[in-house]
């Protein structure tokens, strides 16, 4: 088979490129006023992840404006909740609602990882309407929650800052929490397996709130499931890369891509660039780490952290990104003055 001309592609097969590919976690978001409109037309964010035309239009929206090397399937993690029979919706200027996962009885309701599908099969049909759209040196990039992310929010029924309900039911019933995290991952293998067949070349696992994962927590709900749902994928798309997120795991980012099989880790901003180019840029490619604020404050500080954190993972296979998501109030031109810099 010919090797790939793509430039994300080539990164996670480990070379080393001078001018990393780029693209953001969230670029297709309110900061841009194309994304507003669109949003604005769908009515609601839901209607928007579920009407196809419109997902593929917002996917495309920044491939169009900026020429990342990433298009991101327009979606959201909290689908796999609703797919497995959680109620979901969104409280404008606050964020997810869901009904919660507290008892047996919950559990029980859920449904079954079989029946995934019939809610998200619209998601399969975003990306074969994006796959034919995207010029042919950008990578189309699948994605789900990660299980131990995807259960704080089915446990507590919104987004947590310390993750505290979904804590309390694994040490309160452990029995059920297992059985939760269990459910979610078998059913993100289902979900990014139908992604792959759907077009996606490559899939990135979000673990949003692994930095609340400590000692053996981490190794038990961060690392394992992320290590299953990479084994059984890799069984049956075995040329498909992995980029897993286990966001602000610190010193846990060591040996991750290693004991998981993932292609890529992703790091936040709260490692140093230098400090993970030394220990997790060692065993293979890195996906950062710009803090998101820059995008909001540019100027020549921006400037500076981009070419610091290029020069920083120079060394070894590279993909640009920031360190979290790009905020609602980020300048749309501090993104265009960043890939200026990247790409001279
Ligand atoms: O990156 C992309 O451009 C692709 C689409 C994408 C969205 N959410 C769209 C979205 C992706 C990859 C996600 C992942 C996601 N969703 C995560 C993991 C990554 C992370 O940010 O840590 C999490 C935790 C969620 C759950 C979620 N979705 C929350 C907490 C919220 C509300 C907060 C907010 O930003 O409003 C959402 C809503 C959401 N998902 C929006 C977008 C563009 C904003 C909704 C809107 O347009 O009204």
């Amino acid at each position: 088979m010919a090797a790939t001309k793509k430039k994300l592609m080539r990164a996670m097969a480990g070379e080393v490129q001078a001018v990393p590919p780029v693209w953001l976690m969230r670029q297709a978001g309110r900061y841009l006023p194309e994304y507003k409109a669109t949003r604005a037309r769908a009515g609601d964010f839901l209607t928007l992840c579920y009407t196809p035309e419109l997902a593929a239009e917002v996917t495309l929206q920044p491939i169009r404006r900026y020429g990342f090397d990433g298009a991101i399937l327009f979606a959201d993690i909290l689908l796999v909740p609703q797919a497995l029979g959680a109620d979901l919706w969104f409280v404008a200027g606050e964020g997810p609602r869901l009904s919660t996962i507290t008892s047996q009885g919950d559990f029980d309701a859920l449904r079954g990882v079989e029946d995934i599908h019939e809610t998200l099969s619209p998601v399969y049909e975003t990306l074969g309407l994006v796959k034919p759209e995207l010029p042919s040196d950008v990578t189309l990039i699948g994605f789900a929650g990660a299980p131990w992310t995807v259960a704080t929010y089915m446990i507590a029924g919104r987004g947590t800052k310390d993750q505290g309900p979904a804590h309390a039911l694994k040490h309160e019933n452990p029995a059920i929490f297992d059985a939760l995290i269990d459910r979610i991952t078998a059913a993100t293998v289902e979900y990014l397996s139908a992604q792959i067949d759907a077009g996606a070349e490559v899939v990135k696992l979000f673990d949003s709130w692994a930095g609340s994962l400590k000692g053996a927590d981490f190794h038990r709900y961060a690392l394992e499931p992320a290590k299953r749902i990479i084994s059984e994928l890799k069984a049956r798309h075995p040329g498909t890369p992995v980029i897993a997120f286990p966001r602000e795991a610190g010193e846990n980012y060591v040996g991750f891509a290693r004991a998981t099989g993932a292609d890529c880790v992703a790091l936040d901003n709260s490692v140093s660039a230098e400090w993970a180019a030394a220990r997790v840029q060692v065993d293979g490619c890195v996906q950062g780490n710009l803090d998101p604020r820059h995008m909001v404050t540019g100027g020549q500080a921006m400037i500076d952290e981009t070419r610091r954190i290029m020069r920083a993972f120079s060394d070894g296979p590279h993909i640009f990104n920031l360190g979290h998501g790009i905020t609602p109030d980020a300048d749309p031109d501090n993104v265009s003055r960043m890939l200026e810099a990247i790409r001279g």
